[in-house]
C-alpha cells in the first residue's frame, strides 16, 4: 500500500493538522505541483505515522461531470461524503496509534472491540460509523489489514460473492455482520494481494449524540476467518498491479 488519503474540508484544515503532526514530531512535507497533478487535487500534505504508514491529507479534489458506469450492474457505491470506505492497519503499539489518531489527526472514537487477544479501536470522520480501524498484531508487525468498499444493496454483495466462488478468487472471511457497524460483508483476497471486504448497510453515526461503546465480539454472526495461508499485507510488500 503507497499511502491512505483523506480529504480535509480546505488547504487551511490541511495546514492546521500538517502542523499538529510537525508538532508530534513527524516531518510533514507539502507535496510537488506533478504529485498533485497526479493525485488529482489541488494540493497535499503528507507524513508517515508513528507506524510507517504514509498519510496524504489533500483539498480541492478535481471532479468530472460524467455518469458513473459500473463494470458490471450493481446499484452503485456508497461514497460521496462518506469517503472511499475504510482501512484497517496492523499498528505497532495501540496506546500511541490511539493518542496519534485522536489527538494529533483529530479522528473521533467510534468503539472498541475487545475479544480475547482482539483489541480494535474504531473512529470516524465523517457520517460513516469508521473510516480508519487500528489493532495491534501479537508480533507488533505493522500491516495494512484490509481495505472496505461499501455498495448501496444487498444484493451487489450477493452478486459478488457469486463471482468470487466462481473465479475461485479467495474468500479469507466468510459472510458474516459485524457488531458494531452493523455491515453485511465478506472477505476477499484481490490479486493484488491484499484483503477487500465488501459490504452493505453500514451504520450512520451521528457525532454530537454518539456514545462510543465497547462491543465483545467483531461479528454478530459468520466472518470465519479462512484461507490463513494468505496473510495481510506488509508495509515493505507494494501491492502488484
Ligand atoms: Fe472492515
Amino acid at each position: 500500500m503507497a499511502y491512505i488519503g483523506w480529504s480535509v474540508q480546505d488547504e487551511a484544515g490541511a495546514q492546521a493538522v500538517a502542523e499538529r503532526v510537525a508538532a508530534y514530531g513527524l516531518s510533514v512535507s507539502r507535496a510537488q505541483p506533478e504529485e498533485c497533478a497526479e493525485r488529482r487535487v489541488e494540493g497535499f500534505y503528507w507524513f508517515k505515522d508513528p507506524s510507517g504508514f504514509r498519510h496524504e491529507l489533500s483539498w480541492g479534489q478535481f471532479h468530472t461531470v460524467a455518469a458513473f458506469h459500473p463494470g458490471r450492474a450493481i446499484s452503485g457505491f456508497r461514497t460521496a461524503e462518506q469517503g472511499l470506505g475504510h482501512v484497517v492497519l496492523a499498528v505497532q503499539d495501540l496506546d500511541e496509534g490511539d493518542r496519534f489518531y485522536r489527538d494529533v489527526l483529530g479522528f473521533h472514537a467510534s468503539d472498541i472491540v475487545r475479544d480475547g487477544p482482539l483489541v480494535a479501536h474504531f473512529y470516524h470522520i465523517n457520517g460513516r460509523h469508521h473510516s480508519l480501524a487500528i489493532s495491534a498484531l501479537p508480533t507488533r508487525e505493522v500491516a495494512f489489514l484490509h481495505l472496505m468498499i461499501e455498495v448501496n444493496a444487498l444484493d451487489d454483495v450477493g452478486t459478488a460473492h457469486d463471482i468470487c466462488l466462481q473465479r475461485e478468487i479467495p474468500i479469507t472471511t466468510t459472510l458474516g455482520k459485524h457488531s458494531n457497524d452493523h455491515m453485511v460483508s465478506f472477505y476477499m483476497y484481490t490479486p493484488s494481494g491484499f484483503r477487500l471486504e465488501y459490504g452493505w448497510g453500514g451504520l450512520d453515526v451521528d457525532h454530537d449524540l454518539w456514545i462510543p461503546r465497547t462491543y465483545d465480539k467483531p461479528s454478530s454472526w459468520g466472518h470465519r476467518r479462512q484461507h490463513a495461508e494468505l496473510t495481510a499485507l506488509k508495509l515493505d510488500e507494494p501491492a502488484q498491479g
